[in-house]
């Protein structure tokens, strides 16, 4: 052990002094195994030679391939991949990218998948079981190479929405992404149930051009006095008072208290809410209020019924067996009917709950609300 040190010492203070020391250094990566503890004087004396040298040793390479194998998923295996121009360690950058999508190292890591043009194995990832958590690193990354990748996925119907709606947020992070959603809305191929989303972060980008034109093709939403609300993401920021947001909720003209219950108070028809500050963040609050159609809760869509005899239902399928089906309507009635009585059954897009209920609000009435409803942790019994 003592010679060990004694070799590392000396021959990192060489190099320290020397760029021609690296023979010695190499002496010692080739006598002693590499623990843990040396990682970093290991990774300093390679830096401090640089890309060139190394890979003109043998041993120094054997050197940083063993460092690049006790650092892997680590910040500093990223840093390695990027100072020394690695080109082959792309599956390992995209687990690191998967695993740490919001900060600097996970987007650093899909910043040099994109730059090394490894257009496939993101293609790949983006089906796969981390397919939202690429989506998110690779808009970290700001670079536009992302859109071709990114773009197709927001129209394509078969991915899920929530992937879908990363992939809007994805791509407004970079300019020609915020462009390319700009151009889909104004082709109107941006499907329904993202544009709130986008709407939310175009009128939100630092590009004074792209704002300007999301203003007029993607309008937020607008308050009671008609002026556009703030973007979700600053919504969520604002402060509000549960206790008046509990008078919002049940006034007669704000109208939740007709279709949701808490605590056994309102009527039975959509979601209890009871529990939906445990269930749903500020952000999924806003949006479940200012665009209930973009994401319908399982078991809670709409429901058109004709009859036989030319009568008509909607509402929530509340059972379904093989004789007869109950229909839950708005104000929490069930009515039965005969499978045999039924000309016609189809599934509404749009959801029972009707969108639009943020204009009989103030902007801070709607932020009292949500604070309220986020506040709903644990029903009393
Ligand atoms: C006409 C009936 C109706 C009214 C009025 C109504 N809702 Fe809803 N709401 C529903 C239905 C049905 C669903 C489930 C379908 C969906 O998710 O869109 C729902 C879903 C929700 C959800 C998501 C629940 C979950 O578990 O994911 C929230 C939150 C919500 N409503 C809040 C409100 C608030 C707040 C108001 C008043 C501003 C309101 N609703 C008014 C019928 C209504």
């Amino acid at each position: 052990m003592s010679r060990g040190v004694s070799c590392w010492t000396h021959a990192v203070r060489r190099v320290w002094f020397s760029s021609l020391a690296f023979s010695t250094l190499a002496a010692c990566f080739a006598a002693e195994p590499l623990d843990p503890d040396r990682v970093a004087t290991v990774i300093e004396a390679l830096t401090r030679l640089g890309p060139e040298k190394v890979e003109a040793n043998p041993k120094l390479k054997e050197a940083l391939e063993k460092v690049l194998e006790v650092t892997r998923g680590t910040p500093q295996f990223v840093e390695l991949v990027r100072d020394f121009k690695i080109k082959n360690q792309d599956p390992a950058l995209l687990e690191i990218a998967a695993k740490n999508p919001s900060n600097s190292t996970g987007a650093e890591a899909a910043r040099l998948i994109v730059a090394n043009h490894n257009f496939e194995l993101l293609k790949t990832a983006l089906t796969g079981a981390n397919a939202v958590k690429v989506a998110e690193a690779l808009g970290n990354t700001g670079r536009k190479e992302i859109v071709p990748l990114l773009e197709p996925i927001v129209v394509d119907m078969k991915h899920d929405v929530s992937l879908r709606k990363q992939a809007v947020r994805s791509l407004a992070q970079a300019q020609e992404g915020a462009a390319a959603l700009l151009r889909l809305a104004k082709e109107q191929k941006l499907p329904d149930d993202v544009k709130l989303t986008a709407a939310s972060e175009l009128n939100n980008v630092r590009w004074a051009n792209i704002k300007t034109e999301a203003a007029r093709l993607l309008p937020l939403p607008q308050g009671r006095d008609a002026q556009p609300l703030p973007p979700i993401s600053e919504l969520a920021k604002m402060k509000g008072d549960p206790v008046k947001g509990a008078v919002i909720y049940r006034r007669d003209t704000v109208g939740c208290i007709r279709c949701h219950q808490v605590n056994g108070e309102g009527i039975d028809f959509g979601p209890n809410l009871s529990e939906i500050g445990a269930k749903l963040g500020k952000e999924a609050l806003y949006e479940a209020i200012l665009d209930p159609s973009a994401g319908i809760s399982f078991g809670y869509e709409a429901w058109q019924i004709e009859l036989k005899n030319g009568d008509e239902a909607y509402g929530l399928i509340v059972s379904d067996t093989a004789d007869e089906i109950a229909v839950k309507t708005q104000g929490g009635i069930v009515e039965r009917h005969k499978k045999s009585d039924i000309a016609k059954r189809e599934q509404q897009k749009l959801s029972i709950m009707p969108a639009g209920l943020q204009q009989t609000m103030s902007t801070q009435d709607l932020v009292d609300l949500v604070e309220y409803l986020s506040s709903l942790k644990k029903a009393v019994k």
